[in-house]
């Protein structure tokens, strides 16, 4: 085998030197036409903020989906959770030309002029996971988040036996999907003797969610359940009741990322959680399709699964 290698490697090195001077030699419509194989597109990603365990899993995704197409190159800028910085964000990155804009915006409203003038002027827009108002856009993908509160609200009323006191700490209520996991909420818990009896927007933030749950506290007696509209939120009261000295309080979420949400329902933190797909491997392969001249839907709805103590050893169950 070694020998026929030694053999024919001078043969095979002759033949790639007469094909790249042949290269050379060839006529310029060929270049052309190999060139725009080749082409390099670029991707602008503005992501509302990095402060978060689920966005930092959300850039990876993208990441880690580009990275097996040689030909995409991904820029990523990060809001910081400021609007205005993020409506900044997209401004750049028309005008430096980008080929395609994915965007996870903070809010619905602010963030929807900007992405229609990007439209506008001939980017493509991806949305990700927070929806903005109107039709100006190419695609939307995400999860249902009013299915995910619906479901959320039927558990609650199985766990709660049809009757209890809950204490909702709200996603930001300028975003979609903090309205949407309310609004799917109420529909669960309809007919129910559940009642919301003390409700506050968390912004998305663990450290509010303390803060708001402290107040909860210190307000009822008898707190049978927090429906956090993110794990992260779920946590924050999560510790505010231990430190209260609290007990005998369920605890909701939604993301289930492995490394928060998940490995909580195994520590017996939270008692279950909705995961909340970031939708980056499906923003990648969208991308690629519309560089492709394909059609691509106007919206992708991504699926969900669910996580308590006697499923979450098997990785969860899926939400129909
Ligand atoms: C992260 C996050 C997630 C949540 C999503 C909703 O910023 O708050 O926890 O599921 O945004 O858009």
């Amino acid at each position: 085998m070694k020998k026929h290698l030694t053999r024919t490697l001078p043969l095979a090195v002759l033949g790639v030197t007469v094909m790249l001077l042949g290269g050379c030699s060839k006529s310029t419509s060929s270049e052309t036409k190999s060139d725009a194989k080749e082409r390099v597109y670029t991707i602008g990603m503005s992501q509302c903020n990095l402060g978060e365990p689920w966005r930092v899993q959300m850039n990876e995704d993208i990441k880690a989906a580009a990275a097996k197409h040689p030909n995409l190159k991904v820029v990523f800028k990060d809001a910081q959770n400021d609007t205005l910085k993020q409506r900044a964000h997209v401004e750049e990155f028309v005008s430096s030309k980008v080929d395609l804009l994915i965007i996870s915006p903070k809010e619905a409203q602010p963030l929807t002029e900007p992405v229609a003038l990007a439209l506008a002027a001939g980017v493509p827009v991806i949305v990700l996971d927070r929806a903005l108002l109107g039709d100006k856009f190419t695609c939307f993908i995400g999860a249902n988040n009013k299915q995910i509160g619906k479901a959320a609200g039927e558990w609650v009323v199985k766990v709660l036996v049809g009757k209890g006191n809950v204490v909702e700490l709200m996603g930001l209520q300028t975003s979609t999907p903090g309205h949407d996991r309310h609004d799917g909420f109420m529909e669960g818990i309809a007919g129910s003797e559940i009642k919301i009896i003390f409700s506050a927007d968390m912004k998305w933030l663990e450290p509010d969610a303390r803060k708001e749950m402290e107040s909860a506290l210190a307000r009822f007696n008898q707190i049978d359940l927090v429906y956090g509209h993110n794990d992260p939120g779920a946590h924050g009261a999560y510790l505010a009741a231990k430190a209260a000295g609290r007990t005998g309080i369920k605890f909701l979420g939604i993301d289930a990322l492995p490394q928060e949400g998940v490995a909580y329902v195994s520590q017996g933190i939270l008692d279950a959680t909705f995961q909340y797909p970031t939708g980056g491997a499906e923003a990648i392969a969208t991308a690629l399709k519309i560089f492709n001249g394909e059609t691509v839907p106007k919206e992708i709805v991504l699926g969900t699964r669910f996580f308590d103590k006697g499923n979450v050893a098997q990785g969860g169950l899926e939400l129909k």
